[in-house]
């Protein structure tokens, strides 16, 4: 549906809330923490730090560029972009990968409801996330203190950020280079659709570091209130992706252990602002699947929505089961939903990632990134040259060496 306008997101602050609504969900404050636990603590985050800086940054400019210069959502954006070639196939690759992360994430954003309802409250979710994200935030602040304030606490800081470099392997590296684009909603097209959706004003240098600052920021708060916490009442840092829901609930209980009515407001509060920061997430990945199914099968938006929750709810029941009762079917050693976390986020993601890099760095001309980060010559280009550099070559290297080294090839 390339209709003559498309609407642009209003004010300037849109664009930077639009993506950090998509990047700041369930990847900063369920998945960081668990993969940090299984990965050995601070010397997987100064990975991360470093993935996200490198490989993070210029993709997210990169797919920015993509959506605006074309825009169009990531299905069609590369028909736009490289008509009559097979780029196209790195479109449908996002689809796939998004739709099928859809999937197992709206199990883990179940949980999260499941346990406001244990709290007792429904209701209430219905406010605008311009006023709920900074409450979140504040939230989370308040929680690391009360986690900082849990007896042995310093246990947890120290796994936090004292850095063990015997514990960095290649799965270190896999797994650091994975959580950065989930975290970032990147290597699928998701920033990339939305950035169709830029002004000419946006500035897109600036909006892919503020996303990048608000979403490292979060995550590194949710790692300080789960790991004080963990270390306090004897939980594994390694226990998985049920870690912050068997933790959060002590930090409830013991840190207002005096005001039991206070622990309750504050897993309410928390839970539900868990699940809108999971909601609009959510929303971005579901909006790919459905934008692709409208425009590429002639479906209206409203039929293609349908079907990609149907088909969302079905891989979330198997992925569920998979926890349960299915436990006993696995293939590589893996459940139905460890097998897709570990194939959309440590193949699918960085894959796109990769290709992202060789599209913008080698395929498209020059110029058109040029124009694109400094609005048709309007801004400094300072940075420009160190932006090509890592998108050409730092990126994509990492990435396949990465790749290869998992492979057990280096
Ligand atoms: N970035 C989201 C999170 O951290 O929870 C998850 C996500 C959203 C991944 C959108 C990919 C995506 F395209």
């Amino acid at each position: 549906m390339q209709k003559s306008e498309r609407v642009n997101f209003g004010s300037k602050i849109g664009a930077v809330l639009a993506a950090a609504g998509s990047a700041v969900g369930l990847g900063n404050i369920w998945r960081f923490p668990y993969e940090t636990g299984n990965h050995g603590g601070a010397a997987f985050i100064l990975v991360y730090l470093a993935c996200v800086l490198m490989l993070g940054m210029p993709i997210m400019i990169a797919e920015f560029t993509v959506g605006r210069h074309s825009k169009a959502s990531t299905g069609r954006a590369y028909k736009v972009l490289a008509p009559g070639t097979h780029w196209k196939w790195l479109g449908y690759l996002g689809v796939l990968a998004g739709f099928l992360i859809l999937g197992y994430y709206s199990v883990v954003a179940g949980w999260t409801l499941e346990y406001i309802l244990e709290a007792g409250v429904n209701d209430g979710i219905e406010k605008s996330s311009k006023v709920l994200m900074p409450v979140l935030f504040i939230l989370i602040v308040v929680l690391v203190g009360c986690s900082l304030s849990l007896p042995n606490a310093e246990k947890g800081l120290e796994f936090l950020l004292k850095p063990d470099f015997s514990k960095v392997n290649g799965d270190v590296f896999l797994g650091a280079m994975g959580q950065a684009f989930f975290s970032l909603s990147l290597g699928m097209g998701c920033l990339s659709t939305y950035a169709s959706y830029f002004g000419k004003e946006t500035k897109l240098g600036n909006t892919a570091l503020s996303v990048g600052v608000i979403d490292t920021f979060v995550a590194v708060l949710a790692g300080l209130i789960i790991f004080p916490a963990a270390f306090s009442v004897g939980i594994q840092p390694d226990a998985g992706p049920s870690l912050i829901f068997i933790t959060l609930p002590n930090v409830f209980q013991q840190a207002f252990s005096g005001v039991p009515i206070l622990a309750y407001i504050f897993s309410v509060m928390f839970y539900v602002l868990l699940a809108l920061a999971a909601l609009t997430s959510t929303i971005s990945l579901h909006e790919v699947v459905t934008a692709f199914l409208h425009e590429e099968f002639n479906l209206t938006r409203g039929r293609a929505a349908r079907l990609v929750t149907f088909g969302c709810i079905i891989i979330g029941v198997i992925s569920s089961l998979s926890l349960g009762v299915m436990q006993k079917y696995t293939l590589f050693d893996k459940g139905f939903f460890d097998l897709l976390d570990f194939v959309t986020a440590k193949i699918m993601l960085p894959l796109g990632g990769l290709l992202v890099c060789i599209f913008v760095g080698w395929y498209l001309k020059r110029s058109v990134s040029y124009e694109e980060l400094t609005n048709g010559g309007k801004l400094k280009a300072g940075l420009f040259n160190l932006y090509i550099f890592l998108l050409r070559y730092v990126a994509p290297v990492a990435i396949i060496l990465i790749f290869i080294n998992e492979l057990g090839l280096i």
